[in-house]
């Protein structure tokens, strides 16, 4: 099958290449998929499981991408609840990927139904970006209606979906992001934003929940902001910014049927919008991946047309 593979850690996205690799098998509890839409994160390629298994032996060349939309074509020992044949979407382990492939396989549990109404590239474009914003504001930071949310990368993929989310709530919602990117946060549902090239982020105020997807001194800035009670919840890694009355939480998503499930019906009835990019194919993704220009919004790469 035609897959992209990365052999080398430094070269970053540039070491990208389009090879032949082996099917995939369906291993227990697996299904395989026929990849009809993939998705792949900015900083996947930062992350050590992208490089070595969970005994930190090396496991390149690695395919990339853990999200995905397509067919199931086989089943592994013992698999239940999908069936050959059936259309889905979810996120595969993040030690093992390999979404930018046309088959992958993938645990069961990780994938959900996507309904016949829903493109493939929508569903691959919402199961990262939605689980992480679903889990983010709802699992840890225990968000409740009339609760003010920070948002920072408002404009971006998670952020975008964080504020779609928490305006869904009953929150008030603040994005963050560059000065460009003031338009496309406040269309997402932001009430108000605040330029971090220009304004003063401090200037807000407080908020019940920041929502950090940036980290370094923004995060750290951040957990000043928080008011008594609230929350820091950052996906940018482990960070020492801890709020002087509240909580600092950082997490990894995991896949979740039953959230999958809430965020594609949100889709479905106009609640959720996608934020797409660009859209390509397996025999571009190499150059997709690696544009001069500023990447706005999500790259789906269509596997199949
Ligand atoms: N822990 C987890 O479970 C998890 C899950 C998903 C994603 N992530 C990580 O979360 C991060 C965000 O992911 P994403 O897919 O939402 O990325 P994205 O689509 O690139 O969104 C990030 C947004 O923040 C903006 N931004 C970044 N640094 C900024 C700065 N210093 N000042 C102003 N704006 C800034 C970006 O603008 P520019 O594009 O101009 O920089 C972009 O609009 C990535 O590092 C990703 O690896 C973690």
């Amino acid at each position: 099958m035609k897959a992209i593979v990365v052999t080398d850690r430094v070269a970053g996205t540039a070491g990208m290449k389009l090879v032949e690799r082996p099917e995939p098998q369906a291993a227990i509890n697996d299904v395989v998929v026929q990849v009809h839409a993939s998705g792949f994160t900015s900083g996947e390629l930062t992350w050590p499981s992208t490089w070595t298994d969970r005994l930190d032996r090396d496991r390149t060349p690695t395919i990339p991408g853990q999200e995905l939309a397509g067919v199931v074509t086989a089943l592994g020992y013992g698999t239940t609840g999908l069936l050959v044949g059936q259309r889905v979407f979810g996120l595969s382990d993040s030690y093992r990927g390999g979404t930018l492939a046309e088959y992958v396989a993938v645990e069961a549990r990780n994938l959900a139904p996507l309904p016949g109404d829903v493109d493939f590239t929508v569903g691959a474009a919402v199961a990262m970006p939605g689980l992480t914003a679903w889990q983010g504001l709802f699992v840890h930071g225990r968000l409740q209606a009339g609760q003010s949310v920070l948002v920072h990368g408002a404009a971006g993929a998670v952020g975008s979906m964080v504020t779609q989310l928490a305006r869904e709530a009953g929150a008030y919602v603040i994005g963050t992001g560059r000065a460009a990117d003031r338009q496309k946060a406040l269309d997402f549902g932001a009430q108000e934003f605040v330029d971090l090239e220009n304004d003063v982020l401090e200037d807000v105020g407080g908020a019940h929940l920041v929502f950090d997807v940036i980290g370094g001194d923004i995060g750290k800035r951040s957990a000043g902001l928080i008011r008594a009670g609230g929350t820091l919840v950052t996906i940018a890694g482990p960070t020492e910014a801890r709020p002087a009355d509240g909580l600092t939480i950082d997490f990894v998503l995991v896949s979740d049927r039953a959230q999958l499930g809430e965020i594609v019906q949100r889709v479905r009835d106009g609640r959720l919008r996608t934020n797409i990019g660009t859209v390509s194919t397996l025999g571009y993704a190499v150059a997709a991946f690696n544009q001069t220009k500023r990447i706005n919004g999500k790259t789906i790469i269509r596997v199949r047309p």
